[in-house]
């Protein structure tokens, strides 16, 4: 805490403990020594206040918060940058130091186990039991909001346990993508192809691409659709529409990976709209050496466990 803001909270403390006792003793001058009748003199729906003294033991309560207060605010740290009279708060003791030495504790403790993975390939460190249950659980607390506990993903958020993938599924691309984090930019259609040229086009990626069945009796340009793909589509999602990992353009194909919704209303919202997924880079967040661990354990759920494999 900078120098300015510590006399701040100082003054504003003290000022306030300082406050409160002219508040009980000042309030107290006039009031009677003992229990009356007599009343303060306003009345609400017919209901008086007896002019009694504060009872003596609330009196005493509130004497007492004040001298914890201060007693408080003299042994531990409280006051600014005042440390305490106690021993143990040279650091003060915020949550956020108790957070940075437990982390520094763990850093100490796991590092050199970090560190041994970190030489080895992806592949080889998804062979290691131990590293796969480290890496479970890094998952588990950095990645499991999005993608989900069991890594199936969510609407937005793409499945890691298939075979299909945005941005490539060997070992190494899938530690590229965790620490460079993604982005998939896929435009928006809207305007370019106009409210019927979306209508088609979607029909035609349901259709065509996807192998989904169309709702009976609705009418569709399915070759207008094609058209359009060939025109506009094509440059990234390929011409038999199965993907490009260098874009992120997913593969139209495979409608079980579709992170944005099969339906026709949902591909035409993604198609008129665009669509931007973010994968955010845990190169800061995680380092290095965690990465590699979670990105063992990611490629581990969809190419097999050790246990999985010996028992093939
Ligand atoms: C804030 C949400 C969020 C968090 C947290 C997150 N991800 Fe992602 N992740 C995404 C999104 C969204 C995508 C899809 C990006 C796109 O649209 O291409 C993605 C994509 C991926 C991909 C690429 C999938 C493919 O098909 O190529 C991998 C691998 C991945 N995430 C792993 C992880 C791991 C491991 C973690 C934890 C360290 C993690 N993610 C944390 C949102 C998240
Ligand atoms: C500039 C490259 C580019 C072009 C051109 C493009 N897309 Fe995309 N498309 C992408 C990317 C990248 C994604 C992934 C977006 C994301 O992950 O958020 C995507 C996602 C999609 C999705 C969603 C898939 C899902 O996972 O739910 C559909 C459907 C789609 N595109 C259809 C089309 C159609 C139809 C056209 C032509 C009208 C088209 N795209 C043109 C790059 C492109």
């Amino acid at each position: 805490m900078s120098e300015f803001w510590s006399i701040y909270v100082s003054v504003l403390t003290i000022g306030t403990l300082i406050g409160l006792t002219w508040l009980l003793f000042g309030t107290r001058k006039g009031e009677k020594k003992s229990e009356t009748t007599e009343t303060m003199g306003h009345s609400f729906d017919g209901i008086e206040e007896y002019d009694n003294p504060l009872p003596r033991w609330w009196f005493m309560l509130f004497i007492g918060t004040l001298v914890f207060g201060v007693g408080y605010l003299i042994l531990y740290p409280g006051l600014g940058n005042w440390k305490g009279l106690l021993p143990g708060y040279e650091d003060g003791w915020t949550g956020v130091h108790e957070w940075e030495k437990e982390m520094n504790k763990a850093d100490a403790k796991f590092g050199p186990i970090f560190a041994k993975y970190a030489t080895m390939p992806v592949q080889q460190v998804a062979q290691d039991p131990a590293a796969l249950k480290m890496g479970g659980r890094l998952f588990a607390s950095n990645c499991s909001v999005c993608h989900g506990s069991d890594a199936k993903g969510a609407f937005g958020f793409p499945n890691l346990t298939d075979a299909s993938w945005r941005w490539g599924g060997d070992a190494d691309t899938i530690k590229a993508t965790i620490m460079g984090g993604r982005i998939g930019m896929m435009p928006a259609w809207g305007e370019v192809l106009g409210e019927e040229g979306v209508k088609n086009v979607s029909a035609y990626v349901r259709h065509n691409l996807a192998g989904l069945p169309l709702p009976k009796g609705a009418a569709f340009n399915l070759e207008a659709g094609k058209q359009a793909y060939a025109t506009t589509c094509v440059a990234c999602h390929g011409p038999e529409g199965k993907g490009n990992p260098l874009l992120g353009a997913p593969d139209l194909t495979a409608p079980a990976a579709f992170i944005y919704g099969t339906s026709l209303a949902q591909l035409q919202q993604t198609i008129r709209h665009g669509r931007q997924g973010h994968m955010p880079a845990q190169n800061e967040l995680l380092g290095n050496d965690k990465v590699q661990l979670v990105a063992a354990y990611v490629y581990s759920l969809s190419h097999g466990t050790p246990e999985e494999k010996t028992a093939e």
